[in-house]
């Protein structure tokens, strides 16, 4: 078992969510190869941790990584919003909830999914590889308009419409596979000064891909919602967001949150008293150090937001 991955922010992370009293039970909603999991439960001899993830390869190493921890460590293979809707209701409700967003380092080096541009592999971008359709199977089938409404959407790629453009025409000439190939086409249809420029020039085009396949952003309020719904009141939730997207759901989910009255716009009464559903632990989402950014540069754009839950739908 080799890990890739290094757990970004986790003194922080350890900072808002370490439990506060016995036998405290920790959500790991996206566990990926279990960094975060692997410190808490090194760190606090009493807790458990229950680790979620999409990806049954990942999850496979985090098996494998948390073993020696035996039942202190239990896991749940499929998206972290299925699990809080069907979150069993005998089950101890968690003291804390972990969401690390996006992907890990394991899949851009280890997975042979397509999530890189720097090798060539099968463009499939999917965290689960048994349902839903693939970035090759998308590129194929979406209309250029929508092809390059996802490209702009998703990842602000300003040459969303030549890209889009140049994707239909090859397509037309045969189907798009290969992620050399996507990033090929991507470079010729750009200005020559974007193709020599700091960036590759594919880097956004395989972000938007990477998003739209895994419902990054879609799934994301549901995942707010479940996680918050599920949390014992009291506890603490903590979310990691790794674009400026993505953040902003998060700090608009606790913003509204936070207000006064968190009741439904459509109900009749006023059923929360006018207490907020959340205290907001962190005014500004916190940035990693610059001694992180130098050990781990792919943390650089990690933000963390924590929040503690106040009270329950029902105002309890
Ligand atoms: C950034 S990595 C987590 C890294 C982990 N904290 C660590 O330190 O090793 C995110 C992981 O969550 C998974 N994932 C992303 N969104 C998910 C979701 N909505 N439900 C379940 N798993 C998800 C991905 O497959 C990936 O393994």
């Amino acid at each position: 078992m080799e890990v890739v991955h290094t757990p970004v922010l986790l003194e922080e992370t350890i900072q808002y969510l370490a439990p506060r009293s016995a036998g405290e039970l920790m959500v790991d909603a996206t566990m990926g190869e279990g960094g975060h999991s692997h410190a808490f439960l090194s760190r606090f001899p009493d807790l458990r941790v229950i680790g979620v993830d999409a990806d049954g390869d990942i999850q496979r190493i985090a098996k494998e990584r948390l073993a020696e921890f035996g039942e202190r460590a239990h896991f749940y293979s499929g998206w972290s919003q299925d699990f809080f809707a069907e979150y069993p209701a005998e089950l101890k409700r968690p003291d804390t909830i972990l969401i690390d967003l996006g992907v890990s380092l394991f899949h851009y080096e280890k997975s042979g999914r397509g999530f890189s541009f720097r090798k060539d592999e099968t463009l499939d971008m999917r965290l689960d590889t048994q349902s839903g359709l693939s970035a090759a199977d998308l590129i194929a089938k979406l209309p250029e308009k929508e092809l390059a409404d996802l490209l702009y959407n998703n990842a602000g790629e300003r040459y969303s419409r030549r890209i889009a453009r140049t994707i239909v025409e090859e397509r037309g000439r045969g189907a798009i596979t290969g992620t050399a190939a996507l990033a090929d086409l991507v470079e010729r249809s750009v200005p020559s000064s974007v193709k020599h420029g700091p960036v590759h020039p594919a880097t956004r085009t395989f972000q938007a891909l990477r998003i739209a396949v895994n419902g990054e952003l879609s799934r994301l309020p549901d995942l707010l919602e479940g996680a918050l719904r599920v949390l014992e009141p009291g506890g603490r939730l903590g979310i990691i967001s790794f674009h400026s997207l993505e953040d902003r759901i998060v700090k608009n989910f606790f913003r509204e949150k936070n207000k006064n009255c968190t009741c439904p716009p459509e109900a009749p009464i006023c059923r929360c008293e006018g207490r907020r559903a959340v205290n907001i632990l962190t005014r500004k989402g916190l940035a990693p150090t610059e001694a992180e950014i130098e050990m781990n540069p792919p943390s650089r754009s990690a933000r963390l937001r924590a929040a503690e839950k106040v009270l329950d739908e029902d105002g309890q």
